[in-house]
């Protein structure tokens, strides 16, 4: 029975990741879920797995070295699949210190504590160990509008304090692989909707401020553009990393899905139309008068694209989910989840969102 620990298991990617490998492979597996639960980790997203008798969840920091090093003492972790991270661009330009610790330090703490697990004593590491470390296409900086993709091989060269620490982590994770032979992969994906996603992303803030008839605010002229993966694609693909992907290789995970934010914001208002019940209250106040051009990101990148050759080629992944029918499921789940938006706009995330949105 392999044992998998799982950093940031209640976040957006993390929770439904699990939900990917405990529907996939049932009892075959075991899930240890570490997370320290800031305001972007929620338990409510896996109350259905929570009595399983394979799953488990640790309340702890990855910045803990100690809290790390016991829960590698206590049980033989096969694999390590680490999402914990600050995730949100526009909190990193307001607090970059916390992006800092949490992205590269937690990276070292969990990078210290598997290889002190794994390493053998002539230096070789333990047979079947990995370690799946998560980042994101942001590390590559920013495309033309008119041309190019993001390779494997594609410098890195962040803007923001988000995709700066999120690089460091990235070439913490490639120096344990160059210098110690450390078995890991690096994932670099693009952007990931879906259910549960923190509505201070594009995509279910856009969703849950139509339903409520307030302002859909737009970043500088609408045109960045994003390249789009559903959220279980994404968990499919770095499943098939850990079981086929080649040891000390970076694979690119993307949606071919790129698209404009004017766009997203007016397929999204098109399908609520089209998806909520005639009668309904809320049908009334969804319309395009909604949308507000607001001051830009500072340093906005302008275009991600990611080309997902490689694990295509190499391990035979592709996306699966088309957007018109990826975003139909989103909005289906966050119609059918009022209870769990209501919770998570409520306290710090209602002050951040004030604060946030104050002179826009
Ligand atoms: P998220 O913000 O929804 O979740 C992050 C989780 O990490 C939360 O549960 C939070 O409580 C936990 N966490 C934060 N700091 C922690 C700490 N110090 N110790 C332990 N747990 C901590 O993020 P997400 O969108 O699910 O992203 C997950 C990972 O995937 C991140 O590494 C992110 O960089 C990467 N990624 C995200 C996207 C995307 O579109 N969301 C795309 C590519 C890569
Ligand atoms: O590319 C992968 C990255 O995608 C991940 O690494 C990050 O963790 C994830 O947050 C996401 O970053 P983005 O900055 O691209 O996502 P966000 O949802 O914040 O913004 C998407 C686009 O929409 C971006 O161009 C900014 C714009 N935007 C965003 C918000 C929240 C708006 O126009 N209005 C908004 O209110």
């Amino acid at each position: 029975m392999r044992t998998y620990l799982v950093t940031g298991g209640a976040g957006f990617i993390g929770s439904n990741f699990i939900h990917y490998m405990l529907n996939k492979y049932g009892k075959e597996i075991r899930i240890i879920n570490v997370d320290k639960l800031t305001y972007a980790g929620n338990l409510e997203n896996l109350r259905d797995v929570e009595d399983l008798d394979n799953y488990s969840f640790v309340r702890a920091d990855i910045c803990d070295s100690a809290a790390i090093e016991e829960i590698f003492r206590k049980n033989d972790i096969d694999v390590v699949v680490h999402f914990a991270a600050e995730s949100h661009v526009d909190r990193s330009i307001r607090n970059p210190e916390v992006f800092v610790k949490t992205n590269v330090l937690g990276t070292l703490v969990m990078l210290n504590n598997a290889k002190a697990s794994w390493e053998l004593s002539d230096g070789t590491f333990k047979e079947g160990k990995r370690f799946l470390h998560v980042s994101t296409d942001e590390v590559y900086g920013s495309l033309e509008e008119d041309g190019g993709y993001f390779y494997e091989t594609t410098p890195y060269a962040p803007h923001s304090p988000y995709s700066a620490s999120k690089a460091s982590s990235d070439m913490l994770v490639k120096s344990y692989m160059d210098t110690y032979k450390f078995p890991a992969n690096i994932t670099n994906c693009s952007n990931n909707y879906g259910p549960y996603q923190f509505p201070e992303k594009l995509i279910p803030l856009i969703i849950n401020n139509a339903l409520n008839g307030k302002k859909l605010p737009v970043y500088g002229d609408g045109k960045n553009v994003r390249d789009w993966l559903y959220v279980m694609d994404h968990a499919k693909a770095i499943d098939m990393v850990i079981n086929k992907g080649r040891l000390f290789e970076t694979y690119n995970v993307g949606g071919h899905n790129e698209k404009q934010n004017i766009e997203i914001i007016n397929i999204i208002l098109d399908t609520l139309q089209e998806m909520l019940p005639d009668g309904d209250p809320r049908k009334a106040h969804i319309n395009k008068d909604l949308i507000t051009y607001v001051e830009d990101r500072k340093g906005h990148d302008r275009r991600y694209a990611i080309a997902p050759d490689k694990i295509k080629s190499e391990i035979g992944w592709e996306p699966e989910t088309m957007f018109k029918e990826g975003i139909k499921l989103t909005i289906k789940w966050y119609f059918e989840h009022e209870d769990w938006m209501k919770n998570v706009t409520s306290g710090d995330y209602v002050n951040y969102y004030a604060e946030m949105y104050k002179n826009k």
